[in-house]
């Protein structure tokens, strides 16, 4: 059975038992502070088992892309050591909320796995919760009787918190599990060793398939356990490993999922990759292909998602994933220049039936993959020489913690490198060193991004926080529930109301700020966001009595300004489609009061009369002053209908909101102005490249707009009165630089007459002392050019010992020269001569045994140095 087959047996079995299948949510988090990547199938339920959100569907099932490389979930260093974890993984899943519980989940689960995809009975392995005493739990017998009646009470085994009882986060909901684990050892190994004692003990062969949980609880962060509002199922089975058990392989990379490009990596290396348990060399090529093949699903997943590699938050995990592959292509399997971005037609070919989103966008994806595989190959070639300069300076072959960890930090140099390139010239590392500053800054960057957040306090029941703010910027709002948050040092309150006008962060969107009011006092809102479907308002202050009804009001002048923005935003992006065609795809926004930011693809810079047709185009918009035609609430074919695009990486519910004005359609849940004309005017102030293939444009509108263009033509206004009012004050400005540019060559020229002449004068004055050619004398020329009359007489005169003083601009400096031979016999050193003459003119300076100069304050002191100068001779 191929892995498609498998996914689509899975989720129309879940079909013919009413479930409705959904959509995979984006594998990147944009609207839950807990989480940056998808981790489970539930993740996008979860406001729904809270009780924050309704379901539309009590049952459902699907196939979620998830990512577990940070936070609670965190497979990163497994993966590629063993066969069966991954970073990037397909998780096949069916809930019920509030409908069906432990004995639907069990019963189906169990048909699926022996009827359809017939598995024997006899290789499965169950396990229930035992009970927690701390929690005050007691074991699922529920659940225990009614495996019991499916499976022999010898292959149901009772396990603790840490294996049955999931939770999301260190918060959140949660609820024993019940796990099926599969044996897919040998037959004759498996009567050697009971299944049974290997189920959770890491066997490669004995491994879960499926994880049955059963969502009752919430956990909070004082550790307590809270009943939820109702009782939910919550699966989650792993879709490669089901595809290794149902083909009859040892492990995940035999399967079809990645068999392919394991082969494209062999070709690419010359190396074959060989299943099985093996030491050495051929362990180590392995992991490497598996790392690899494991990484690139991430990264492309990652990205297609919109999730660009950088230097902080997912960004920089998706960065560091895909160092870790260059890594391990680089330094085991002798990939010595980008390859993984090689990878990305193979995967979208195999991924892109179910995943359409990875098609559609492989050309960008191929191109940002191999722009940061360049860079990083840069960083390892640096990195190596860097690593040789250490190496040449440091005593007794011995390379430091902190030098090693300054690689690893600074020049993003991976440490095992560090240490196998170290190993190699003979050079020992200090490793504990290195692990010691490792630790002090992840200790660091803990205690800076530390988030601790109080439990909500509940003040009124309410179903949902309905968001009022397209229609009205005030509103009678009650708090619903708070709770009080310490961050960076800070502490605050974050608010909940039953309405609220407040527009929360989103859709590139700044938060509304503002303030509520009470018969007592005045609170302000500092910013608002959303965790999930919460709409959540900072507050520096907690509301004296926050039970008393609040009048509640937006910064009307700031959302009137991101407003405008925003729209602009809309005509933008519908000109840039018109004038650069319909490759172009929004990739980011900001929108906020003062300008919008407007990333997109696009493959070359844009060109000025390309910029300026855009910029006319959307001028024209706005001029004709189109209504805005707003629809709240349609469903999202018909939105598709209308020509509005959907984002990738965004997430959509049947009905959708549209954003229309004339022919630019948008999908779009922020705020605008009521006609176009209200943007005033449009004004582009910068364009540029944010990563390979996608460009950024930043611009203004509105009163923003007005003042930029005012504060330009002031200032062309006072360069033409500086230049008394030419006619043409661009040919003016040219004409002054072609003069100056005439003029400094003039200069140049008669300096460097007076310095031929100077320098004739100054060999006449040399004195033969000794066998020495001695000049000491005051000159008056500036720094440059008695360098260079300097140099021209060292090569033209023997034995020569030259020291010049002369004033500038009130400084006074000296200089030394002595040619090379007489330097040597009568081990003078010039720079050694300088910082003792520098005395004199109260300054200092240095530099070679041959030629050296110095600054000083005190002009007054040049005779006197020159005078000290002869004494060096005596
Ligand atoms: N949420 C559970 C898990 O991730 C089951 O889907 O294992």
């Amino acid at each position: 059975m191929t892995a498609q087959e498998i996914r689509q047996q899975f989720l129309a079995f879940f079909e013919s038992k009413g479930h409705r299948t959904e959509k995979s949510a984006p594998i990147v988090v944009k609207d839950d502070p807990t989480l940056m990547f998808t981790n489970a199938g539930m993740n996008q339920f979860k406001d729904i088992f809270l009780g924050n959100k309704s379901a539309k569907n009590a049952r459902v099932s699907n196939s979620q892309k998830c990512l577990r490389v940070s936070g609670k979930h965190n497979d990163l260093e497994e993966v590629g050591v063993d066969t069966y974890h991954h970073t990037m993984f397909e998780m096949l899943g069916n809930w019920s909320f509030g409908d069906y519980f432990k004995k639907e989940a069990i019963h189906w689960a169990w048909e699926l796995l022996t009827e359809v995809y017939k598995i024997e009975k006899e290789q499965l392995y169950i396990t229930i919760f035992e009970g927690d005493e701390k929690d005050g739990l007691g074991e699922d017998v529920e659940a225990y009787n009614i495996w019991k009646e499916l499976v022999p009470e010898d292959r149901i085994i009772k396990c603790d918190k840490k294996d049955n009882f999931w939770e999301m986060g260190d918060v959140g909901p949660c609820g024993p599990c019940s796990e099926i684990h599969v044996d897919i050892r040998p037959q004759e190994e498996r009567e050697k060793t009971p299944g049974k004692e290997l189920v959770n003990k890491d066997h490669p062969q004995v491994i879960e398939v499926w994880n049955l949980v059963f969502m009752e609880f919430n956990r909070f962060s004082d550790g307590s356990l809270k009943p939820l509002p109702a009782k939910h199922v919550d699966t989650g089975m792993g879709f490669e490993r089901l595809a290794m058990v149902l083909q009859g392989k040892q492990s995940n990379y035999d399967t079809d999922v990645f068999s392919s490009t394991i082969g494209y990596i062999e070709k690419l290396s010359g190396k074959k990759y060989k299943e099985g348990t093996f030491k050495g060399e051929q362990e180590r090529v392995n992991i490497a292909m598996r790392v690899i093949a494991d990484h690139i699903r991430a990264i492309v997943f990652a990205i297609a998602d919109g999730q660009l590699p950088s230097n902080n938050g997912a960004g920089y995990v998706i960065r560091r994933i895909l160092r870790r592959a260059v890594r391990y292509g680089y330094q085991v399997l002798g990939l010595n220049e980008p390859f993984l971005f090689q990878l990305v037609e193979l995967l979208s070919l195999q991924m892109g039936g179910y995943f359409p989103e990875i098609i559609a966008q492989s050309q960008l994806i191929e191109k940002v993959i191999k722009e940061e595989e360049v860079s990083f190959y840069r960083t390892l070639d640096l990195g190596i020489k860097r690593l040789n300069g250490i190496m040449e300076t440091v005593p007794d072959k011995k390379i430091s913690g902190i030098d090693s960890f300054e690689l690893y930090d600074t020049f993003g140099f991976p440490f095992d490198l560090t240490s196998l390139i170290a190993r190699e010239n003979g050079y020992s590392i200090d490793e504990d060193g290195f692990n010691a500053e490792l630790q002090k800054q992840k200790d660091r960057s803990k205690q800076a991004s530390k988030i601790d957040k109080g439990d909500w306090v509940e003040l009124l029941e309410d179903d949902k926080e309905e968001f009022i703010g397209y229609d009205s910027l005030t509103a009678d709002v009650k708090i619903t529930r708070y709770r009080e948050v310490e961050a960076k040092g800070k502490r605050f309150y974050q608010l909940v109301f039953n309405y609220t006008p407040f527009y929360a962060e989103g859709g590139g969107q700044v938060g509304d700020t503002g303030f509520i009011r009470s018969s007592e006092e005045k609170v302000f809102i500092t910013n608002t966001k959303k965790e999930n479907d919460l709409i959540i308002h900072y507050a520096d202050k907690l509301p004296a009595n926050p039970r008393l009804p609040f009048f509640a009001a937006v910064n009307d002048k700031n959302r009137r300004l991101t407003s405008a923005n925003h729209s602009a935003t809309h005509l933008l992006h519908k000109a840039l489609r018109d004038v650069l065609g319909d490759h172009v795809e929004q990739k980011g926004s900001l929108v906020n009061d003062k300008y919008l930011r407007f990333d997109f693809s696009h493959f070359s810079k844009l060109t000025d009369e390309e910029l300026t047709e855009v910029e006319q185009l959307v001028n024209e918009k706005v001029r004709e002053d189109i209504s805005l035609e707003e629809l709240r609430s349609t469903p999202l074919s018909q939105a598709k209908e209308m020509g509005a695009m959907a984002l990738f990486g965004e997430k959509y519910g049947d009905l959708v909101r549209v954003i229309k004005f004339g022919d630019s359609v948008e999908l779009c849940g922020g705020t605008h102005v009521s006609s176009t004309g209200k943007v005033g005017l449009f004004k582009i102030i910068s364009e540029s490249s944010i990563a390979s293939g996608i460009r950024r444009i930043e611009a203004i509108s509105s009163e923003e707009a007005d003042r930029y263009i005012n504060d330009k033509l002031r200032l062309v206004n006072e360069v033409s009165q500086l230049l008394k009012n030419p006619k043409n004050v661009s040919k003016a400005i040219q004409d002054l630089l072609d003069q100056n540019t005439k003029l400094s060559k003039e200069i140049e020229g008669l300096k460097a007459e007076k310095a031929q002449s100077l320098k004739l004068d100054l060999s006449k004055k040399i004195l033969a002392n000794d066998g020495v050619n001695v000049l000491i004398e005051k000159v008056n020329i500036d720094a440059g050019s008695i360098k260079n009359i300097a140099f021209q007489l060292k090569g033209e005169v023997e034995n020569l010992f030259m020291v010049l003083g002369s004033e500038s601009k009130g400084k006074a400096n000296l200089t030394v020269l002595i040619s090379d031979q007489l330097a040597k016999d009568k081990a003078l050193h010039a720079g050694n001569i300088v910082r003792e003459l520098a005395k004199e003119i109260n300054g200092g300076g240095g530099g070679q045994p041959f030629f050296a100069s110095a600054g000083g304050s005190n002009p007054a002191g040049i005779e006197s140095a020159l005078e000290k100068a002869k004494g060096f001779l005596v």
